[in-house]
């Protein structure tokens, strides 16, 4: 009986979640889903014997850090051999058309630009999945494939093999890859390069429910095994999506050279509004006996071939190259460029990312280089014009020396980055560290903009976060462009500032690594910051979200006796440097009795992060619109369905910015 209903419901959340993530049709609203994902929770707590994997409740992944194991790959998985242009797909198809001596067709489908996956399926159920790794084994991911939606975990229909592989493409969408660099911006953490890294990064993550909330995505493209339904790719892969694959729409039979060259042409710009990244067009042999005719040479298949998009590009000169010191001290090498135009803006800049980069494109002063923005958010320079290099400039070298204090560079083990040590006496350093510390988010006093801070730097009346709480009135009033009135309303903020709740001071310190999340978090773990000061790498890394990365960080911040004499001189001033019991228990009832939906992006806060406020100040979070919601927090591009329906209900919308400035009030 409860196996049955267990059954039924997983069957029917299968399904829910199929025609969500895979036609992009949903059937039922997501509160239906929530109450029956719900129920079959509870069922299968209750009835751990009825336990399976690939249960839908395990999409959402576990926060128990797993270690890869390694798994062999049946058939190993090699790469594709790449071109570049038409000629070259002409002298694919010729040598095809050569080697079978009778017709055939081709299949063309576009290249995803993610990381390959193998999946394997037993019974009609996902049992494993292993990335690519060097071919003949790679990693066991299948915790974290689980979560991915639209992979199915147990197929549809009847006519599948008892024992099959597909293989595909995971791939993070354009806007989740947006959403996931502005959260890491935020926290000053490294942004990924384009949603290729994002995606393999993600899928190695150890905690997968930090997986599951990333919302990957999957195409699969490749059928393996022995008793494949047809005898042709095509077919396989319509009789895939039929057993509830996720297959590209983008699948074309080709009879001859020129359907081939039409349906590079069309997608070479269509593939622009599609939500992944794409790099090009694999172009295949359809009939798999002629594709086993044809077989392997020792790097690729014969009968299969990559036609790779041209990157938009351009060429021009390398000016000069300019070092740039961020507030952490990292070093920004940036190529000041000969104004060009790219994909309809003007460049003038490029990143060149760090030492290794200039060293390996062996950069001249004055070489015309060739810059591209393809997937990359900030355009790069991918390589040089040797052939138009007359005269050769100075060889590009990269600095020992920090351009703002002269102290000597260093290098972290197996960090790509150079840094300037100087934290606490560099200018630039000082200046960010001190411009964070009064920003909104941080301590939030006002008037203190980039300006008056260089000015009251270059006055010698600040040199640290804690000589804010010093500066009188006069001094200011004393400085350019400020008069009487400005200075006394910035102390009157430097005085309110002391109320400042301790989390924020902790974010505010500027600590590296330390974003607004994890000061919250630090803050709740260690109430007062005497604990906090005396924190061993090891308690730090017991608090959720914090690694060993910003474990040593913290505890490198207090072991530099300058930070911590600043923060003697910030607590004599009054600041306020432990969680008081009231604090938190203000904090948790702002929201107290209010039911909130969250939908759409956010430019501040992930998703996730406003999940966790609201759940700190009370609130409850849901999924689903209903009569019940208190109001919806409301980001970018919300969903049109949930729009819809808070507008037939009459619920409340409150944006991002009105939202925190809620919680602001309340405080
Ligand atoms: S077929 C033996 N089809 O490109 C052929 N690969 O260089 C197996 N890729 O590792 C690959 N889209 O990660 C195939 N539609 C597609 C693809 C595709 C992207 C990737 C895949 C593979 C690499 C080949």
């Amino acid at each position: 009986m409860i196996k049955d209903r267990i059954e039924a419901l997983r069957a029917e959340l299968n399904e829910a979640n199929f025609n969500y993530y895979v036609l992009n049709l949903p059937t039922i609203s997501d509160f239906e889903f929530d109450q029956k994902l719900k129920e079959l929770e509870i069922l299968e707590r209750e009835n751990p014997q009825f336990f399976d994997a690939n249960s839908p409740t395990q999409r959402v992944g576990s926060d128990i850090n797993q270690q890869f194991t390694q798994a062999a790959h049946q058939y190993p998985m090699i790469s594709l051999a790449n071109t570049y242009s038409e000629n070259e797909v002409t002298d694919f198809y010729n040598r095809t058309q050569r080697a079978l001596n009778q017709d055939f067709e081709l299949v063309c489908e576009l290249k995803y630009d993610g990381t390959a996956i193998s999946l394997i399926y037993e019974n009609g159920a996902l049992i494993r999945a292993i990335t690519r790794g060097d071919g003949e084994k790679g990693d066991d991911v299948t915790t974290n494939v689980r979560t991915i939606k639209s992979i199915p975990l147990n197929l549809y229909g009847k006519n599948y093999p008892q024992k099959f592989e597909i293989r595909g493409e995971i791939l993070l969408p354009w806007t989740e890859f947006d959403r996931l660099n502005r959260e890491r911006q935020q926290q000053e953490e490294p942004l990924f390069a384009n949603p290729r890294n994002a995606a393999a990064g993600t899928l190695k993550l150890q905690n997968s429910s930090v997986v599951s909330s990333r919302k990957l995505d999957a195409y699969l493209y490749y059928l393996l095994g022995e008793n494949l339904p047809a005898d042709t790719h095509f077919e396989n892969l319509q009789t895939a999506e039929t057993w509830g694959f996720k297959i590209s729409d983008a699948l074309k039979v080709c009879k001859n050279l020129q359907e081939v060259f039409n349906f590079l042409k069309y997608w070479d710009s269509e593939r622009k509004n599609l939500p992944v990244a794409t790099d090009g067009v694999v172009i295949k042999v359809n009939s798999i006996a002629q594709q086993n005719f044809l077989g392997m040479t020792a790097k690729s298949p014969r009968w299969a071939i990559a036609y790779k998009f041209q990157a938009e590009r351009a060429v021009t000169r390398l000016n000069s190259v300019s070092y740039q010191v961020g507030r952490t001290g990292a070093i920004t090498p940036v190529a000041n460029l000969e104004p060009v135009l790219l994909s309809g803006t003007i460049v003038k800049r490029a990143s060149l990312h760090n030492a290794d980069i200039i060293e390996n494109l062996d950069l001249h002063i004055g070489d015309m280089v060739f810059v591209e923005k393809g997937g990359e958010i900030i355009p790069k320079i991918t390589g040089v014009d040797l052939d138009s290099r007359i005269l050769i400039g100075e060889k590009v070298k990269f600095i020992k020396n920090c351009p703002e204090c002269g102290s000597l560079l260093t290098r972290y083990q197996g960090e790509a980055a150079h840094y300037c040590p100087n934290e606490n006496h560099c200018p630039p350093q000082i200046k960010g560290k001190i411009e964070h510390f009064v920003s909104r988010r941080a301590m939030n006093i006002e008037g203190l903009g980039e300006e008056t801070v260089n000015l009251l730097y270059d006055n010698n009346l600040l040199k640290n976060i804690a000589d804010i709480y010093e500066l009188k009135v006069p001094d200011l009033a004393r400085l350019e462009r400020l008069g009487n009135k400005s200075a006394q309303n910035i102390k009157i903020s430097i005085e309110r500032s002391k109320s400042v709740p301790y989390q924020r001071i902790l974010f505010a310190l500027g600590i590296r690594f330390v974003g607004e999340t994890t000061a919250k978090k630090l803050a709740f773990a260690f109430t007062e910051i005497e604990q906090l000061e005396q924190a061993t790498a090891e308690q730090l890394i017991t608090v959720d979200e914090v690694g060993e990365r910003i474990a040593q960080s913290v505890v490198a911040y207090f072991a530099d006796e300058s930070n911590r004499e600043i923060i003697n001189r910030l607590k004599m001033c009054g600041l306020q440097f432990s969680l008081s019991a009231e604090q938190q228990q203000e904090k948790s009832n702002a929201l107290a009795g209010k039911t909130i939906v969250i939908s759409g992006t956010f430019a501040k806060n992930s998703r996730d992060a406003y999940k966790t406020i609201i759940e700190q100040n009370g609130g409850k979070n849901s999924s689903s619109v209903s009569a019940k919601t208190s109001f919806i927090l409301a980001g970018e591009n919300m969903g049109p369905e949930k729009l819809k329906k808070a507008q037939s209900l009459g619920v409340e919308l409150i944006t991002e910015n009105e939202f925190l400035q809620l919680l602001e009030n309340q405080r």
